[in-house]
């Protein structure tokens, strides 16, 4: 076990560039199971949750090469392996086993899955999908039981935009007889991207980027190449970062429609901002303005960059308020911002933050993923050193972290923990 140590207050300045996007990924490398021959996934991201879905893969029968980010999957030989434990409790996105499996053989076991604490997670509005498309489903022993004779396409509306939802439902719902419904789906990118490669395997999907999408089952899916899009939490999160500690930073491999809201706002704080076709420049502002953000479902403000950009605004002069509408604990890092010097007040689901201070570098952990990038970044912005554990989270989202910010100058390094460290962090 190791943790992430940094030198904060030196500008950081060159070019960084994004990987493909952790939720896109960890969606398409389980839909990969529902074809009949092999699918190869270009621009997968170097992190945990990939290195975890292919293990899984391997377990239910596959045969997977992953190098030079391109993962080939030969889903022939699979088998409805019962999965209730072990990897698939590492990580959320292990729920997209479920839609895949019971798309593919009508019948999965599958551990509950685990992922970042951030309040209740419930996944009724997929359990109500799959039992709209003639599948039963129960919860024994922590594990969830799906079975069907057939799958028929339904009419599902969704009582709450999800996108787990969205795409499990539609990874069922290919294969299965007839027509499906999805309406008040979740429209971001990452449900477009999956429902691009279930079309390059021969699906039949219209509508995905809508809140209203239509699946006309088929038969058989077939092997593909697919072009993963860029992360856009990733891009975000170096925007943040280059605004919180940059001195002029290119973000390369971007699309920046999907940044807009959260462009939208730097640009209020004063920060300059040039966008291109698929790469950002953020500048440096000259003074930063109080904003205020509310997280929404997509194309508003991403509740995955209201964490990072927390730390953004304990620089800028007067008050701020984020607030969180899509999850009720994600402040975990609000703890830790204030060990470094902030002056950051909680009240229900809102962050009022008071600036501007100057953090200082102390000893952090990192609760959850964003959580941990939101405490990189304010460890670039302190003065002294910033000592993060809990990095295995932040390893989960962020594709060579330590290398792409020493390419932008920033000196951070990773240790050992020690004995004690890693007593301690058994007994939390
Ligand atoms: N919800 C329900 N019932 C459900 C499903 C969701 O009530 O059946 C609620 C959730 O509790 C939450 C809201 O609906 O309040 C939205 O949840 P959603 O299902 O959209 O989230 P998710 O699919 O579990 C994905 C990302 C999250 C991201 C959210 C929201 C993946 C693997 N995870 O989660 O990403 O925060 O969408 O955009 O795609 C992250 O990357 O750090 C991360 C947590």
């Amino acid at each position: 076990m190791e943790k992430l140590k940094i030198a904060g207050g030196y500008p950081l300045k060159g070019t960084v560039r994004i990987s493909g996007a952790k939720n896109s990924a960890v969606a398409l490398i389980p839909a990969t199971i529902l074809a009949d021959s092999p699918v190869t996934i270009e621009g997968l991201p170097e992190i945990s949750d990939v290195e975890i879905l292919k293990d899984l893969l391997e377990e239910i029968g596959g045969t997977v090469q992953f190098s030079n980010n391109e993962m080939t999957v030969d889903p022939s030989s699979m088998i409805s392996m019962p999965l209730p434990n072990g990897k698939v409790k590492k990580l959320r996105a292990s729920y997209y086993l479920m839609g895949a499996m019971l798309g593919r053989f009508k019948k999965a076991v599958i551990g509950l899955p685990g992922g970042c604490h951030l309040g209740p997670r419930p996944i009724d509005q997929h359990i109500k999908g799959f039992e709209a498309l003639g599948a039963s489903v129960t919860n024994e022993q922590g594990a969830i039981y799906l079975r069907a004779d057939e799958l028929v396409g339904a009419r599902i509306y969704l009582d709450v935009v999800s996108v787990g939802a969205t795409i499990n439902i539609m990874l069922a719902a290919v294969r299965a007889k007839g027509r499906t419904i999805i309406e008040n789906a979740a429209k971001e990118p990452e449900i477009i991207d999956v429902a691009t490669l279930l079309t390059n395997m021969g699906a039949k999907i219209k509508g995905a980027g809508t809140d209203v999408i239509r699946i006309d089952g088929v038969d058989e899916l077939h092997g593909c190449r697919h072009t993963i899009i860029p992360d856009r939490i990733e891009a975000g999160t170096y925007l943040i970062l280059g605004a919180a500690a940059g001195e002029g930073i290119l973000i390369d491999n971007i699309i920046p429609q999907h940044l807009e809201s959260l462009i939208a706002k730097l640009r209020e704080m004063g920060v300059p901002i040039d966008a291109k076709d698929d790469q950002v420049f953020v500048g440096k502002a000259e003074a930063f303005k109080p904003v205020d953000i509310k997280t929404l479902v997509y194309p508003g403000f991403p509740t995955d960059l209201q964490q990072p950009f927390t730390s953004l605004l304990t620089r800028a002069k007067g008050t701020s308020v984020v607030t969180d509408t899509i999850y009720s604990a994600r402040f975990k890092h609000i703890d830790e911002l204030r060990r470094m010097n902030a002056n950051i007040k909680v009240e229900g689901r809102s962050a009022i933050i008071s600036g501007p201070v100057q953090l200082q570098g102390a000893k952090v952990k990192a609760s959850d993923l964003r959580a941990g990038a939101a405490l990189v970044i304010a460890g670039l912005m302190a003065e002294g050193i910033t000592e993060i554990t809990g990095v295995e989270h932040i390893y989960r989202g962020y594709s060579h972290i330590v290398e792409k910010l020493e390419g932008l100058g920033a000196t951070i390094w990773k240790e050992d923990l020690s004995n004690e460290e890693i007593e301690q962090m058994n007994q939390a």
